[in-house]
């Protein structure tokens, strides 16, 4: 493979003249640099990117990896850095957050109010007994007081744990269970599309499934006046708690190392793994790759649509353009409504000028503009646009055109995104000012990021070769351990066989022409649906979790068109097997079961029931077969050693 030389986009240079990193010999001498001196190129960085209280005297620490420390005797605040530093500079007045509700009102907060709100909220935590270290989970929708949650526990040293608003009771509470946290930061209910939804009926089912001792507090966000149950020794509201509240608070300085959050994100075996972040080389990789990958300037507004319970709400809403001082978009709805224009029409509203979104959203917007004008990017006035971001799963070439053309106007570079819940930040890039663009390519490491292809014993493939994407120096903003299973970090992370790099998880290829990556999915049993991440065993657990009924399952994936990937479960029920009316009826309650158990974005698309499942003779599910019999191939396989080769016939059959 090598990238045909029609496909390349060049920079548009007049657009992009002044960019942050203009030209690929810019781009080149920052790697350079990085190269030459490893540790000296993020501390400059650091400095730059960062205000300290009191300055470090060490980049890199490497000497007990995997645990990696950066910048360690520096000690900071996040929240300083994001609020009291811009209203410093003089930025007070200027707007921080354009807030836009599902029902389209607009709330402007500027950074002097959200320094003031933040500072007031930190003092409620405060006063509640939360201190520095404490855990904090937050389950709210997007909200500017959702971001405020973030920054009032950053301004106190307390670690938080966002919750995304869609997990169910029961992941909800493992989650709880897991941080140790001390308080829940909720609101009544969420709106979305129109809908009331709730949030805090379901951290009182979360909290009554037991094992949440350790939470004191529940603050809850008036955001409707919808109903909810109380327990007045617990609960509180957001507005009784700040009332009074001083509008300033002396932020906590913290150690570098400090943990700013836990996240929660799956992985191929066993529950959710509570990534780990610090706050000073987190802090320096958002705000630097705000700047360079998304090039912001002072009169940018950004906006990514994210939600603050992913990594991407967290790096590329509630810090990185703050850290800045930039202007960014908070949107609590969904794209489709009112009507699949709500992009555009927002865009073009708030003179949005760099969109950043997931691919899944423009796959099915596409789908729907093509088949109404109103709602076709075309019919709205998308000129403020400059630049335009892609992140969470592969964007297929179709899509990246559709999205350059349509959207951009044929003008904006696409910075195809590629990075994790555990890399903090940006990984693979283009810089919009520096690197021409490949459809389908996120194309070269960030600068200082030392991304590469090996094989299984960690030696470099040749470009064109395909092999296991890893990383093979630490940076500033990497996990630092999984909360409480330091064990499990280092062997899901850095396996021994790969010689201390960092294992991502993904395959990719380079290519043998310009060295570009391409991403080519992950290599273990991750799912990324809607570029939602799933662990297959996250999913069979909560599908054998339903003992009345289910006996066995195996899960897959199989591409889909829109949500990059579908899950596709293979059951084996307790009685016998169903078929028609009846398989449909249990499908909808095994489907509905799994929303239940853990949050309605896991719930498989196809189920599909078999006496047994395919088998070794030394019983291995063969998930190979699984596979080609979710994609309806046909089996090509060797099936010689399977103990059961009847049951293909039944697991061919859909519902
Ligand atoms: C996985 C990480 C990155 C923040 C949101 C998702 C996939 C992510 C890309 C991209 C191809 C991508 C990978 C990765 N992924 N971005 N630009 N091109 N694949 O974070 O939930 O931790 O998921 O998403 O498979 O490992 P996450």
């Amino acid at each position: 493979m090598s990238n045909d030389a029609a496909t390349v986009h060049p920079v548009p240079e007049a657009t992009m003249q002044g960019a942050h990193v203009f030209g690929m010999a810019a781009h080149q001498a920052l790697v350079a640099e990085a190269e030459a001196d490893y540790g000296g190129y993020w501390a400059r960085l650091a400095r730059e990117f960062v205000t300290w209280k009191t300055p470090f005297t060490k980049s890199l620490d490497d000497s007990n990896a995997p645990f990696f420390k950066w910048f360690e005797d520096g000690t900071l605040n996040v929240s300083y850095n994001c609020l009291d530093r811009n209203v410093e500079r003089g930025l007070g007045g200027k707007v921080a957050i354009v807030f836009e509700a599902d029902d389209g009102q607009v709330t402007r907060v500027t950074y002097s109010d959200l320094l003031a709100r933040t500072c007031r909220l930190a003092n409620a935590l405060k006063a509640r007994g939360v201190k520095k270290g404490d855990r904090v989970v937050i389950y709210m929708a997007m909200s500017i007081e959702g971001v405020v949650a973030m920054q009032a526990c950053a301004r106190i040293g307390a670690t938080h744990s966002v919750v995304f608003g869609g997990f169910s009771a029961q992941s909800l509470r493992d989650r709880i269970e897991g941080a140790g946290a001390v308080m829940v930061i909720t609101a009544d209910e969420q709106v979305r599309g129109g809908k009331q939804l709730p949030l805090k009926a379901i951290v009182d089912d979360a909290i009554a499934l037991g094992g949440c001792e350790s939470v004191k507090d529940v603050i809850v966000y008036r955001r409707t006046g919808g109903k909810t149950g109380w327990h007045p020794s617990r609960d509180h509201w957001m507005h009784d708690e700040t009332e009074g509240q001083p509008e300033v608070c002396e932020p906590e300085w913290v150690g570098a190392e400090h943990p700013l959050f836990l996240l929660y994100t799956s992985g191929s075996t066993g529950k959710p793994k509570g990534v780990q972040h610090s706050t000073g080389g987190y802090l320096l990789h958002a705000a630097l790759t705000t700047k360079w990958t998304f090039d912001i300037r002072d009169d940018d507004v950004f906006w990514c649509t994210a939600d603050i319970g992913w990594v991407t709400g967290h790096t590329y809403i509630a810090y990185g353009p703050l850290a800045l001082g930039a202007t960014e978009v908070v949107f609590e709805g969904v794209p489709t409504y009112p009507d699949a224009g709500r992009f555009w029409k927002m865009i073009q509203d708030h003179k949005v000028s760099v969109f950043y979104t997931a691919p899944t959203a423009i796959r099915s917007l596409i789908k729907l503009a093509d088949a109404s004008d109103a709602v076709h990017p075309k019919s709205y006035d998308l000129s403020s646009l400059r630049i335009l971001g892609s992140v969470g799963e592969p964007i297929n070439p179709a899509a990246w055109e559709w999205y350059h053309r349509n959207v951009g106007g044929g003008r904006c570079p696409i910075v195809d995104t590629f990075w994790q819940t555990e890399t903090g930040g940006h990984m693979i890039t283009p810089l919009p000012g520096a690197t021409p663009l490949v459809p389908g390519s996120c194309t070269l490491p960030f600068p200082g990021i030392a991304a590469a292809i090996v094989d299984e014993t960690g030696n470099d493939v040749p470009n064109g070769q395909g092999g296991i994407l890893v990383v093979k120096k630490p940076w500033p903003s990497m996990i630092r351990t999984i909360w409480g299973e330091a064990d499990r970090f280092k062997s899901s992370y850095f396996p021994p066989e790969l010689k201390g790099y960092y294992l991502a998880g993904d395959g990719a290829i380079r290519d043998p022409g310009n060295g570009y990556f391409t991403i080519t999915g992950r290599i273990d049993d991750v799912l990324n649906v809607s570029g939602h991440r799933m662990g297959t065993m996250e999913i069979e657990s909560a599908l054998v979790s339903c003992t009345d009924l289910v006996a066995e399952a195996a899960v897959v994936g199989r591409p889909d068109d829109t949500t990059g990937e579908a899950i596709c479960a293979f059951v084996v029920l307790k009685g016998e097997r169903p078929t028609g009316a009846a398989a449909k009826k249990i499908a909808t309650e095994l489907r509905n079961w799994v929303g239940r158990e853990i949050g309605p974005i896991a719930k498989p698309k196809e189920i599909r029931f078999g006496d047994n499942l395919p088998k070794t003779r030394s019983g291995k599910i063969m998930r190979r077969l699984l596979r080609s019999l979710a994609k309806d191939e046909e089996i090509t396989q060797d099936t010689s050693t399977l103990e059961n080769p009847a049951v293909l016939a039944q697991l061919a059959e859909k519902n």
